[in-house]
């Protein structure tokens, strides 16, 4: 399928090279897809390098690889209706009663939003597998044909997919990813660390 990914940075990139070992086609959103430095990952990788336009009207499947500051400017631009959207954001603070991913459907009403890909270092998207388990992957969204679409593409990447539930639910992801960063940073256990739910 044609998987348009906006933003080009580590999320992006390690996205990129993971789905394109599965036979996809990927574009990537720049704000300079001209640029030398773009054009030079563009080739790199075997992707193509448009504008938020037209990785939009690329991709069936769009992820959503900015930083959160990023998504209320995004979100005007392109046509988003009728896409499966995966937020791969993390919006860290703030006072919002709603989950980011909420905050984001919102945004783009007419698409379908999944939250996915949050809870783990993005180094590991290619290869999910730390210390010979499969590491889990949460996703949560309210559309049950788009969290299939994205449920069935994080099973081929290696990921044990835990439907969390609806979009609502997906607070509690994100509260993962807060822990996650923390475990990773502060309490000392490096990035090579993922979640697995054993049952
Ligand atoms: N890093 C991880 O391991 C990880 C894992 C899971 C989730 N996340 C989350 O995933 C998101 C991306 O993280 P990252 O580490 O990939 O960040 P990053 O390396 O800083 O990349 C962010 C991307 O967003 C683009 N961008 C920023 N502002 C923009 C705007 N106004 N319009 C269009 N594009 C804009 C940047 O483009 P420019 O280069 O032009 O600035 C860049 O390509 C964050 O929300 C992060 O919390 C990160």
């Amino acid at each position: 399928m044609n998987i348009g990914i906006l933003g080009a940075g580590q999320v992006g990139q390690s996205f990129a090279k993971a789905v394109l070992a599965l036979g996809h086609a990927v574009m990537l959103s720049s704000r300079q897809p001209e640029s030398a430095e773009m054009q030079a990952l563009a080739a790199a990788l075997g992707v193509q390098v448009g504008t938020v336009e037209q990785t939009l009207a690329f991709g069936g499947l769009i992820a959503v690889a900015l930083r959160w500051d990023a998504v209320a400017d995004v979100t005007k631009q392109g046509d988003w209706t009728g896409k499966t959207v995966i937020d791969m954001t993390n919006r860290f603070g703030g006072a919002s009663t709603l989950s980011g991913a909420q905050e984001f459907q919102q945004l783009v009403p007419g698409a379908r939003v999944i939250k996915a890909f949050n809870t783990i270092g993005a180094e590991h998207y290619p290869q999910p597998v730390i210390v010979g388990q499969a590491a889990s992957m949460f996703i949560a969204g309210d559309d049950a044909d788009a969290k299939g679409v994205v449920a069935d593409l994080t099973r081929q990447m290696g990921f044990d997919v835990v439907d969390v539930g609806d979009l609502a639910a997906s607070r509690h992801i994100e509260s993962l990813a807060a822990l996650w960063v923390h475990l990773a940073g502060r309490a000392g256990y490096g990035r090579d660390i993922a979640f697995k739910l054993i049952r």
